[in-house]
Parts: C-alpha cells; structure tokens; sequence
C-alpha cells in the first residue's frame, strides 16, 4: 500500500482515465475525492469505488466552485496529499474553422482550471508545511502540432510549461510538481476525437482509432490502466526528487 493514509483530489474523475487513477490510488490506501463538473456521474463513480472515494461536483472554470470545492474536501479529509488536473476539453478543426468560443472555453478548463486547482492545492500544502504532489495531466499533444487539433495542443503545450513553472516555484516547499503525456487512450474522449476526424477527414466511424492504434510502436492504444503506475509513482516518496517534468506513458508514440 504506497499511498496509505495519504488523500488525493482528482478532477475529471466521473469517468476515463481520472476514474481509473481514483481506484488506483484507493487500491493503493489513499482516500479520493472525485471532482467533476457532472455531479450525478462524480456521486455514481465515487459510490462504485466504496467507502474511500467521496464525489466533489466542481465547475474547474469557476474560482467559487474550485474554492467551494477544496474546501469541502479539505472539510471531509482534514488534509490534502495528491492533487491531480485531470480533467479536460478536447476540440479540432482546421485554422480556417477555429471558433473564438472553443478557443476560450478549452483554455478556460485546460489552462486556467489546471493552474488554478493547483494554486488552491498549493495554498494548502504550503499552509500545511508537509509538502504533497501535485500532477498534471498533459498529452502527447502538448509536445507537437497537429493540423486539425491547434487549440487542444496549445492548452497540452501551457499545461506543460505551467508544471514546468510551478514546479520550480513549489519546490522549495515541498510541493513536486510533474506532468504525464497520454498519447492515445482509449475511452469515450477518443469516440469524440474519432468523430471529429470522421468529419474533417471524411474517415469511417471507428477508423481513426483503429489507425493511431496500428501506429504506436508498443501495438496498441493506450488504456487508461496503463497511465496508473506512473500516477502512483509521481505520488510516492520516490519521486521526491523529480521536479518539474513531463513524463510520456505513450507506449513510444513520441520521444520528447
Ligand atoms: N484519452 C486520451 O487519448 C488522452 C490522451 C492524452 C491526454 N489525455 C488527457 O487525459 C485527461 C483525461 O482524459 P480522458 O480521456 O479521461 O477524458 P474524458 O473526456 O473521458 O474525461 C474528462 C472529464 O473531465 C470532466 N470535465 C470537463 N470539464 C470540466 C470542468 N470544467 N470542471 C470539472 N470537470 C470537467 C468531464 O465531465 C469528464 O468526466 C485529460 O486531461 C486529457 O486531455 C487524454
């Protein structure tokens, strides 16, 4: 048990890779809150993983949710170890066809949620004096471009530059800060990528994954079981020495 007597929030646990993270951890002997901006889905998530799981319904866009949200947790937990951004937009389209809106509304919770969770957890972790870990989902995505997914790589790129930053600032407390780069995972995030490269480039339903899958070295797309070991690690003692960092579990998809 690597994380015992240790409590973590995830965001975007309702459902894909955070609520696999979630039972990871609790397998591991951790407390997890669950937070999600689909309330009814965090309740039902967190009641499938038993005792150890609580739901937090938290809007990452909103300063009062994540606010309210924390201190809810911080409220049932007394206290707060593991915080991982989890939670995410996708969108594509050619440049010609970006929207202002989607532009604004992935940046709102890629970006923006992600630094500010990680302030409100930093907030407390500082306050708190006993360090913690702080981990930020990125993506393969963030290390590239892509030409119909500009807008989704540019938040993975901030997401990645944030941890980077924070990481040097929160260091001196204690706090690790570090990234893991999905490359594709399986799951109802990629159906709605599949569908969008159905539309952009005239594929069949279900062909886009099929091919991304053929092209990974490992043979495979990914699934959301094979992010947990690195989520585990970075929120061990073992890690205390890894700082600032994004980490590829991609199964060779890209060397960074
Ligand atoms: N699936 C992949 O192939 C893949 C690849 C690389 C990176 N990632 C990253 O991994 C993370 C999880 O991906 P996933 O496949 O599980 O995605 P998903 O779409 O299945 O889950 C995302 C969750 O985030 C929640 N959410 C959305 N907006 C929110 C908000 N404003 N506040 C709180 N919660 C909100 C959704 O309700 C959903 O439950 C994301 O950061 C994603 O970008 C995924």
């Amino acid at each position: 048990m690597r994380l015992a007597g240790k409590t973590a929030l995830i965001t975007g646990a309702a459902r894909g890779i955070g609520l696999e993270l979630a039972r990871a951890y609790i397998a591991e002997g951790a407390k997890v809150a669950l937070a999600d901006i689909n309330g009814a889905a965090a309740e039902a998530a967190a009641a499938s993983l038993g005792p150890q799981a609580i739901a937090v319904q938290m809007d990452i866009t909103r300063q009062d949710s994540i606010d309210a949200g924390f201190a809810g947790v911080l409220d049932r937990f007394g206290h707060l170890d593991i915080l991982v951004n989890n939670a995410a937009l996708f969108t594509a389209a050619p440049i010609a066809e970006i929207t202002r809106t989607d532009y604004e509304r992935l940046f709102a919770v890629n970006v923006a949620g992600t630094l500010f969770c990680m302030q409100a957890a930093a907030r407390h972790m500082i306050a708190r004096g006993k360090g913690g870990k702080i981990i930020n989902m990125a993506s393969q995505a963030g290390r590239r471009g892509e030409a119909l997914v500009a807008v989704y790589c540019a938040t993975k790129a901030a997401v990645i530059s944030l941890t980077q930053s924070a990481g040097l600032n929160l260091i001196a407390h204690g706090i690790n800060v570090n990234a893991i780069g999905p490359g594709v995972v399986d799951g109802e995030h990629w159906d709605g990528v599949d569908a969008f490269f159905a539309k952009y480039e005239g594929k069949e339903p279900g062909q886009k994954k099929r091919e991304v899958g053929a092209a990974v070295p490992f043979g495979r797309m990914g699934t959301a079981a094979d992010l947990t070991g690195m989520a585990i690690f970075l929120a061990t003692p073992e890690a205390d020495y890894i700082v600032a960092q994004c980490f590829g579990v991609d199964g060779g998809n890209w060397m960074a």
